[in-house]
């Protein structure tokens, strides 16, 4: 059966400078010459209101309306696979993703404590498989309070869908290229060290990390 696959981007930085949207593009073409069959559509966050919009006291009446939240949680009911991307923004994900996620997680329509058993919701995506694509300017494991990826994982999850091991390209802002600096990470998997990516730029860093991207989208 083929999927229906949709690639979401949230990252800020202007396309041509950004490790994210690179990453996207090396996955997304390799996983089409993996998946021939499969539809791949973009929701580029930048590019609709709804992902502008923060919930305030101001709006918390009129937030959750038709074209806003339930035109993209019914997006969500559509398809079979999400890719989503988004680099590390103060320690967590991107304001847009945020605002994203806070117009699709919607009691009763994505999630539900009604069936569930103590201490857990039911997630209503189970149609969903995801796909985290993740960038960070520090090295893995500098700041451990801050971890995007496991919280998009975190939050995937909660709605109901399949979670595929994240991607985390890592050290895009440090200049020096420290040995023991883990700067891709896959799943709980450490796999390249070393290099300065910002001497690399974003396309170089995704044809050095190719192969292991290749078999990420593969799996996918
Ligand atoms: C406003 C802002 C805040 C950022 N905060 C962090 C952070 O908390 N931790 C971190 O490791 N990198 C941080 N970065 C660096 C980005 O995660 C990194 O440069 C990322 O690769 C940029 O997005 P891109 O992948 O689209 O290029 C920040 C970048 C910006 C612009």
């Amino acid at each position: 059966m083929a999927n229906k696959v949709l690639v979401i981007i949230s990252s800020m930085i202007e396309e041509k400078n950004s490790f994210s949207n690179a990453l996207v593009k090396h996955f997304v073409k390799h996983y089409q010459e993996s998946h021939p069959e499969d539809e791949i559509n973009y929701l580029n966050l930048n590019d609709v209101a709804m992902a502008s919009k923060t919930l305030t006291t101001h709006n918390f009446n009129t937030f959750f309306n038709e074209e806003d939240s339930d035109k993209y949680i019914n997006q969500l009911k559509s398809i079979n696979k999400v890719i989503f991307s988004s680099p590390m923004t103060n320690y967590n994900v991107t304001s847009m993703a945020k605002n994203y996620l806070d117009h699709i997680l919607v009691a009763d329509k994505t999630f539900s404590y009604k069936y569930s058993k103590k201490g857990d919701a039911v997630g209503l995506l189970t149609n969903l498989k995801v796909q985290i694509l993740a960038t960070q300017g520090a090295p893995y494991g500098w700041y451990l309070w801050g971890n995007h990826a496991k919280y998009l994982e975190g939050t995937w999850k909660f709605a109901g869908a399949e979670i595929a091991p994240s991607v985390l390209v890592c050290g895009t802002k440090v200049q020096d290229a420290h040995e023991d600096d883990v700067k891709l990470r896959i799943g709980e998997q450490d796999l390249e060290k070393g290099d300065s990516l910002p001497n690399l730029g974003p396309e170089k860093t995704m044809e050095k990390f190719e192969q292991h991207i290749k078999k990420a989208a593969q799996e996918f």
